[in-house]
């Protein structure tokens, strides 16, 4: 039976912001001592390594998210929230007594965002769990300037090797354009083409995490998400927005009936998916909600981290 106390928990955390004096990755050092103060010795040198003091700043919360998750969710003391990989290199934390995992999670960072997904207090077998975030903005000058140059679909074509077989082919057809004015929103122009297209990455990447082969996954080409659209943008930032819950998906040509994936806009230009299974009990997973992401602040976490240092 699958645990009555069963936690699905969503949190973003934002970092442009924090320590504003850091205007190189070695100033955090400094500026943000006491949040490094809580990583070992290669976590701390794997932040420092980055070039940009932006990129660092994300991994030093994703770091931080992934130990806080397993304290917070499954009482472990932070000193002994020691993370590992899977075969496939996706991190997990396993508990050193039963040789279980109390809490799955997956992170990921775009922007300045740091998203974390995870499911705690399930006992009823294991949970595949990914997530992915997107800025449809980030990129926005370079992307309109090869569009602009080689034509959309080129730009469809460039990437069309990490999609799937049918999807290149959609996001180029006439069927894209009925799919975004359905959402009200000028379906024509480049930039809610290039939202389909961040809707389909996002998508993507989201149920590549949640199985954990990543990039080693051969299937890749077989994974498809037809007939997607993006969700319509939210008005103001950090605000949550529409939600897509219905996709069709097929691997190998069958279609999927075993994996939740919740697509949510976030904000004027950011895109969240949350991708969940358990495939010991697939009604389990398909029936938990994938509500909006709550944030969380650095300070929240360090408070917590230092008041369970050593429990
Ligand atoms: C490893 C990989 C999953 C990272 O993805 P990314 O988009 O560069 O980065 P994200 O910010 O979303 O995720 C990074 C996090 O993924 C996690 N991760 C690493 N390996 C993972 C794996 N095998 N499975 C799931 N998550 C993994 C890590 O926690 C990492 O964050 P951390 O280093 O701070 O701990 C990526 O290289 C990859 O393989 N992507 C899928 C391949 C693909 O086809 N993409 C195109 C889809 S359109």
């Amino acid at each position: 039976m699958a645990s009555r106390s069963t936690e699905v928990i969503q949190y973003l955390v934002e970092t442009q912001d924090l320590w504003p004096k850091a205007t190189k990755t070695k100033d955090l050092e400094n500026e943000a001592s006491r949040a490094l103060a809580l990583l070992n010795e290669e976590e701390k040198a794997a932040v420092l390594r980055y070039y940009f003091v932006a990129d660092a700043k994300m991994s030093l919360a994703s770091h931080l998210l992934k130990h806080w998750v397993v304290s917070r969710y499954a009482g472990v003391p932070w000193h002994d929230t020691k993370l590992s990989r899977d075969t496939n290199k996706k991190p997990i934390f396993v508990d050193p007594v039963t040789g279980t995992q109390p809490v799955f999670f997956n992170v990921s960072h775009q922007a300045g965002i740091v998203a974390l997904v995870a499911v705690a207090g399930y006992n009823a077998g294991q949970v595949d769990i990914g997530t992915d975030v997107v800025c449809t903005s980030e990129r926005r000058i370079r992307d309109h300037r090869a569009i602009d140059t080689e034509g959309w679909g080129s730009f469809v074509d460039m990437h069309a090797d990490v999609f799937g077989c049918s999807e290149a082919g959609y996001l180029k057809s006439d069927e894209l354009l009925v799919q975004g004015l359905q959402q009200q929103y000028v379906a024509h122009t480049v930039d809610s083409k290039l939202r389909c297209f961040y809707a389909l990455w996002c998508l993507r990447e989201a149920y590549v995490k949640m199985t954990g082969e990543a990039l080693l996954a051969p299937w890749l080409k077989d994974l498809e998400f037809r007939h997607f659209s993006a969700p319509a943008p939210a008005s103001a930032p950090k605000q949550p927005g529409e939600a897509i819950t219905d996709h069709e998906v097929l691997f190998h040509g069958q279609r999927v009936d075993d994996a939740n994936i919740c697509l949510r806009s976030l904000g004027p230009d950011y895109m969240t998916c949350t991708a969940v299974r358990t495939p010991g009990r697939k009604e389990d997973g398909l029936g938990w909600e994938l509500g909006p992401f709550e944030f969380l602040t650095i300070e929240e976490i360090v408070e917590h981290a230092e008041a369970h240092l050593g429990d």
